[in-house]
């Protein structure tokens, strides 16, 4: 049986689609697995018959995660970014072990210098530490920055024709998450990828600014991008976009990241799936709507 931990997230959504497309039992957990249940249920129609189980599962309470993970073998996991982040991941791991789970898929961040001011990479570098020291068996997906990111820019694209940043023209890798959800169900279910680390990206790099015509030719308006110095970008995620300032940090960190370490595609994704990465173009194309 495999676990799902993240199942609502993200990836996580994009992962149950592909096991229940392909028919492979997993347990989908969530802090509320009510409204889990019901949007899988819309998707499948009877969950009982399914293969698909859903339970409940909080990071921050063991117990709950003896019942959720209980025969299982291989475990998914991709937890929101928090400040309790390491602990729960950690607590996540041990009790893994415990429950007798074989393999731990983890989504990590790429890693950076280690003296690199990207608080949410040191979180995710304890944690991959923690689970090379468990002796479980693991696979560790670095994945750059999501496309589906843009898609909190929409709306200000929407209204105001402008999105703001603070990376200027630095080239920045950008991945779909769906090709993370089908790496991530290729390497759940074949030993083959064990034991092994892939940083995850699209096959090219762009610029916010490249993106920004991009979006000028799919909508036929003219989208501009403002670039921000670092402390603006930070001000301006907290008071207009309401971001808590550790992730207001957060974004900030990675922006001046990307300025500094010019960004590489890597190969992992067609390594593991046979095939190039979606694109960029594609994905506009497919969420344009979103931005008109
Ligand atoms: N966004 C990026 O560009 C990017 C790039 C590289 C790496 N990453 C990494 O990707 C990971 C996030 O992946 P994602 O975006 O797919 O996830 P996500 O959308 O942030 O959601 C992950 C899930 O974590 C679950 N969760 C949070 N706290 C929990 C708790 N205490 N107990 C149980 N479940 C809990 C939530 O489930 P419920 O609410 O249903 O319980 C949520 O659905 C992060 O670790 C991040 O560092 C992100």
């Amino acid at each position: 049986m495999i676990i799902i931990v993240g199942a609502t997230g993200t990836i996580g959504h994009a992962l149950l689609d592909r096991f229940v497309q392909s028919g492979t039992p997993v347990r989908a957990l969530s802090r509320e697995p009510e409204k889990l249940a019901v949007r899988l249920g819309k998707r499948v129609g009877n969950l009982e018959q399914s293969k698909i189980e859903v339970a409940a599962m909080d990071a921050s309470d063991p117990q709950s995660m003896r019942c959720a993970f209980a025969g299982g073998s291989q475990l998914f996991l991709a937890l929101s970014n928090s400040p309790q982040q390491v602990e729960w991941e950690t607590s996540i791991i041990r009790v893994a072990k415990e429950m007798g789970i074989k393999h731990i898929v983890k989504v990590s961040s790429p890693v950076y210098e280690r003296s690199a001011p990207v608080e949410v990479a040191r979180w995710h570098h304890e944690i991959e530490n923690a689970l090379y020291k468990s002796g479980l068996a693991y696979t560790i997906l670095r994945p750059y920055a999501f496309m589906q990111n843009l898609l909190q820019q929409a709306s200000l694209v929407k209204t105001t024709n402008m999105f703001f940043g603070s990376m200027g023209n630095a080239a920045c890798n950008f991945i779909d998450c769906r090709d993370i959800a089908d790496v991530a169900a290729q390497v759940l279910t074949s030993k083959e990828w064990v034991g092994q680390v892939y940083t995850l990206t699209g096959s090219e790099v762009f610029s916010y600014p490249e993106i920004a015509n991009k979006l000028t030719s799919l909508l036929e308006r003219s989208i501009r991008y403002i670039n921000l110095s670092s402390a603006q970008h930070r001000i301006d995620l907290i008071e207009r976009g309401h971001m808590p300032p550790w992730l207001a940090n957060h974004v900030v960190e990675i922006q001046a990241m990307s300025v500094a370490l010019p960004e590489r595609p890597t190969t992992a994704v067609k390594q593991i799936l046979g095939r190039e990465a979606r694109t960029l173009d594609a994905f506009l194309q497919q969420y344009v709507e979103h931005f008109r």
